[in-house]
């Protein structure tokens, strides 16, 4: 088992060596499942107030779930539904401070209240979407997206 205690006094420095930890965990190994799994991991690991870490892959233009930590969630969602597919469909990332204002999001764990889905793009071709649920509203700030943001694109090499 890998021990990654990262207590950064920072937001910044916390994603700083989040991100480190997270190149550290993927290098070398080429399997983008196993890769998935360790990352939902370390990010549930280390965020605070985080209730859902997980991927949804783009499957023939479809969103389906990938490896993640939390409850059991909603299997597959086209590109136009939920926050998910917000996110797939504009290539956006979605930063929602309220997810039960957000026009067809999908409740897959009703302590859900906020969250963040990030695209992943490799290539201009959309791989899936790393999405972060939070029980706090308005979890996700700018400096998350940034940090959240960067964590995807070291998935996006590691898929
Ligand atoms: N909330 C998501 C659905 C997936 S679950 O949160 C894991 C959405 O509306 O995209």
């Amino acid at each position: 088992m890998y021990d990654f205690k990262i207590e950064a006094a920072d937001k910044a420095t916390m994603y700083s060596d989040l991100a480190s930890a997270l190149q550290g965990l993927v290098a070398g190994e080429p399997d983008g499942i196993a890769n998935m799994a360790n990352a939902t991991g370390l990010i549930y690991e280390t965020l605070p107030d985080v209730n859902w870490v997980g991927f949804y892959r783009n499957i023939d233009g479809e969103l389906v779930l990938g490896p993640f930590q939390g409850r059991p969630a909603c299997i597959r969602m086209t590109f136009d539904q939920g926050v998910c597919g917000a996110a797939a469909k504009t290539r956006q990332v979605q930063r929602v401070e309220d997810v039960h204002a957000f026009p067809g999001h999908i409740a897959c764990d009703s302590a859900s209240n906020s969250e963040i889905v990030v695209p992943l793009i490799r290539d201009g071709e959309l791989l899936g979407v790393l999405d972060i649920d939070s029980p706090k509203h308005a979890r996700f700030d700018a400096e998350d997206e940034a940090g959240v943001v960067r964590l995807a694109e070291i998935m996006t090499r590691s898929i």
